[in-house]
């Protein structure tokens, strides 16, 4: 297909791009920037960390797990393009150099375009915004420091990036690839209407949204995608909006963009989407790419089925709307029909009595062995309603309906909730991998429900607010 974007201040225009060729790749191999490194290739590691500006702004994203398609009509700064055209060093740059921020170098550049973007978009929350870089060799007090150092240095003008004007970028509709008058086989389309007709007529093609799964697929299962839809350009799939007592969250709203939405309603569901995975995994990956990849293991529907999501399902004019449990069925089994798709999930802006406890190996960046996300509505002390969804205990994401009916009509008691944790073990049977033994998984999951308890009841459970 054919496509533009700006690279380092400079207008790029491909034409029949191979859908599926990574900007990592792009960059060391046709462009000779080699500056941005391969690491992981899979998202892990922040070597290869880019810039990217479009309409809502400046993020840090992996270009390992990312298309060349999804760039059109952004602007990509690379590290090459962070020191400022005169060669006078970014603040981020000095200030490395100053606080001995880099030893072997080979994670230096991914860290400088994180800092660079995070010192752009004024953040300075720097364990949060560099969590996503791996350093193996210097340690991170000093790119801390050399981050906190920067903070205040006035951000370089060449670094306020524009996206291109839609008239000047290749609208992605110039996709090729029918043939004999037929419908394109890669379509990057502007509408939500458009992708469903295409999706008809292509009804087993492969739909990329964020590519934080899909790019694995390329680059470590190096599969054949057949024909693909890119959901980015869809405007009116995307963005948060509320309306009466009701949160509509479009399919391919970002995880930074529904961490911020939910935030004021649900801190939480808020503090859960922080831990998932990286500041640049959050910026590429979507809610919709979460649910409709039907992982067990995914931090997004727990949460969501606590609140009593419903999704809303589309396939050409028709669409449906199902309760977000029932999507499903079975392990990576959805009830979503060939040509089928998602276009948004709701979830209604109720009195906050969500809490969400997610257990990994590692604090940042890491998958979920467990996750638990409740919310327990009361009526005069006593439990009316009880939503209990866990992740990593069962095939699919999942509702504990007996511990639900072991505590409604209950009084909201402590007595009550360790009375309901035996029947945890009726609910799920849970695997054991190497994330987390069966027996642990099924213990943490109770432990989870108690803390639910004690948080209700004003004490510390977070870990992160215990001090040595
Ligand atoms: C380094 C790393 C860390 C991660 N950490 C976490 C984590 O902490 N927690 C977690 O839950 N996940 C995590 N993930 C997994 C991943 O980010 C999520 O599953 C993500 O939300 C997928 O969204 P996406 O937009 O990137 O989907 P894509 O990769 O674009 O698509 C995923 C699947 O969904 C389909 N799809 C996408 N959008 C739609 C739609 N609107 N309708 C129908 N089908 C659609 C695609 O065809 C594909 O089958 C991580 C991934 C990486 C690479
Ligand atoms: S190479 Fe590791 S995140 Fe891209
Ligand atoms: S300086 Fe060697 S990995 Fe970071």
């Amino acid at each position: 297909m054919d496509i533009s974007f700006r690279l380092n201040g400079e207008t790029v225009a491909l034409h029949d791009v191979a859908p599926t060729v990574t900007l990592l790749d792009w960059l060391r191999e046709d462009r000779g920037l080699t500056g941005t490194k391969e690491g992981c290739n899979e998202g892990d590691c922040g070597a290869c960390t880019v810039m990217v500006t479009d309409d809502s702004g400046a993020h840090a994203l992996n270009a390992c797990i990312l298309f060349l398609p999804q760039l059109n009509g952004k602007a990509v700064r690379t590290v090459e393009g962070i020191a400022a055209p005169d060669g006078t060093l970014h603040p981020v740059q000095q200030a490395m150099i100053d606080h001995h921020g880099s030893q072997c170098g080979f994670c230096t550049p991914g860290f400088v375009v994180s800092m660079a973007t995070a010192h752009l978009n004024g953040a300075t929350d720097h364990d949060v915004q560099l969590a996503g870089n791996l350093c193996r060799c210097t340690g991170y007090a000093p790119i801390v420091r050399a981050a906190d150092a920067a903070a205040a240095k006035p951000v370089p003008d060449h670094m306020r990036d524009k996206p291109l004007l839609l008239a000047e970028s290749i609208p992605g509709g110039a996709a090729k690839g029918g043939g004999g008058g037929q419908p394109p086989l890669t379509v990057q389309p502007t509408t939500t209407d458009a992708l469903a007709d295409w999706y008809m007529t292509h009804p087993h093609a492969t739909l990329i949204a964020g590519a934080t799964d899909v790019g694995l697929w390329v680059t470590k299962d190096l599969r054949d995608l057949g024909p693909i839809a890119f959901l980015n350009q869809c405007a009116d799939l995307r963005g948060v909006t509320q309306t009466d007592g009701t949160l509509r969250i479009g399919a391919t709203t970002t995880l930074t963009e529904l961490e911020r939405a939910v935030a004021p309603l649900y801190p939480s569901f808020a503090a859960l989407i922080r831990r998932y995975g990286s500041v640049q995994v959050r910026n590429a990956a979507t809610i919709g790419g979460n649910i409709a990849n039907g992982s067990p293991i995914g931090d997004g529907p727990p949460a969501l089925i606590a609140l009593g999501a419903t999704l809303h399902l589309r396939q050409g004019e028709t669409r449906r709307e199902i309760a977000l449990e029932d999507f499903f069925l079975d392990y990576r089994k959805q009830d979503r029909a060939p040509g089928e798709f998602v276009e948004a999930i709701t979830i209604p802006a109720q009195q906050d009595r969500l809490q969400c406890h997610k257990l990994s190996k590692r604090f940042d960046q890491d998958i979920s062995a467990v996750c638990g996300c409740f919310s327990i509505t009361l009526n005069d002390h006593r439990v009316t309603e009880a939503r209990l969804a866990y992740g990593g205990m069962a095939g699919t994401p999942k509702r504990a309906r007996q511990t639900e009916a072991a505590l409604i009509g209950r009084p909201w008691s402590e007595a009550t909730i360790r009375a309901a944790l035996p029947a945890l073990a009726e609910d799920f049977e849970p695997l054991s991998d190497m994330r987390a033994s069966a027996a642990y998984r099924l213990q943490t999951a109770q432990n989870m429900l108690l803390r639910y308890w004690y948080a209700d009841q004003g004490n510390a459970v977070n870990a992160l607010e215990i001090t040595a």
